[in-house]
């Protein structure tokens, strides 16, 4: 029998399955130093499923989303997949995310670009500034792996965070079936975090999303 956990109930529209282990790291790792980030954004559910984890057990956190949008080809396996990422996605995307951050609390910023950009522009921090603060973000607690789904492009991702991630920081990778996350998982071991898959089995049959908690 699968576990029961309680995800909110969202707004915003999502696009995959097992949200519950996304919820389950986003509460886990709300009260860890750093942001929360999350790559491929669509139409905001994950993010604000985020949000709202954060919303409950630790305000203050920041929430970085980052997407490009504007009807890129999306390349799975190889091929474009088809899918339409487009500008009145981001248009409609960034109005609901305004609006969980009003109702919330909670700070997102929108990063309109590709994760390599951000990886470019943003190594030094991400400047940001609160209550007569300079709050520059350097550490993360939680990342969302949800753009790219090639192995060569999440390595870069991972390779970005690796370094930048908290003790007890979490990781959740989305649509682990379409691209040899096993490869991946060497990486993800060797920098220092555990598998989870809370509230589920890591050993389930076919599971959609993959998540790791860093120890130590
Ligand atoms: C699978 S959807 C994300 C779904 C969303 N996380 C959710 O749970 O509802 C993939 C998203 O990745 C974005 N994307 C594609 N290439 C990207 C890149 N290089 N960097 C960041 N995002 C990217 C697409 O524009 C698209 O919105």
């Amino acid at each position: 029998m699968e576990p029961v956990i309680l995800c909110p109930k969202l707004q915003l529209q999502t696009d995959s399955r097992e949200y519950e282990v996304l919820y389950h790291a986003a509460v886990q790792s709300a009260t860890v130093p750093g942001a929360s980030v999350e790559i491929g954004v669509r139409e905001g559910g994950g993010s604000e499923l985020i949000m709202r984890a954060s919303h409950g057990y630790n305000r203050s956190r920041v929430h970085v989303a980052i997407d490009p949008w504007g009807d890129l080809p999306y390349i799975l396996s190889g091929q474009d997949s088809g899918y339409h990422y487009t500008d009145e996605m981001r248009h409609r995307c960034m109005v609901g995310l305004s609006t969980i951050q009003y109702k919330t609390g909670v700070d997102v910023l929108v990063m309109p670009m590709c994760d390599t950009d951000f990886f470019e522009r943003y190594a030094d921090g991400v400047p940001f500034y609160r209550a007569g603060q300079d709050e520059s973000i350097t550490r993360y607690s939680l990342v969302h792996f949800d753009g790219p789904h090639n192995l060569d492009d999440i390595r870069k991702e991972v390779d970005f965070f690796t370094d930048r991630m908290s003790c007890g920081s979490w990781w959740v990778f989305d649509d682990v079936y379409l691209y040899d996350h096993a490869a991946l998982e060497t990486d993800i071991l060797a920098a220092g975090f555990v598998r989870q898959d809370a509230p589920y089995s890591p050993q389930r049959p076919n599971p959609i999303k993959a998540s790791y908690r860093k120890v130590g």
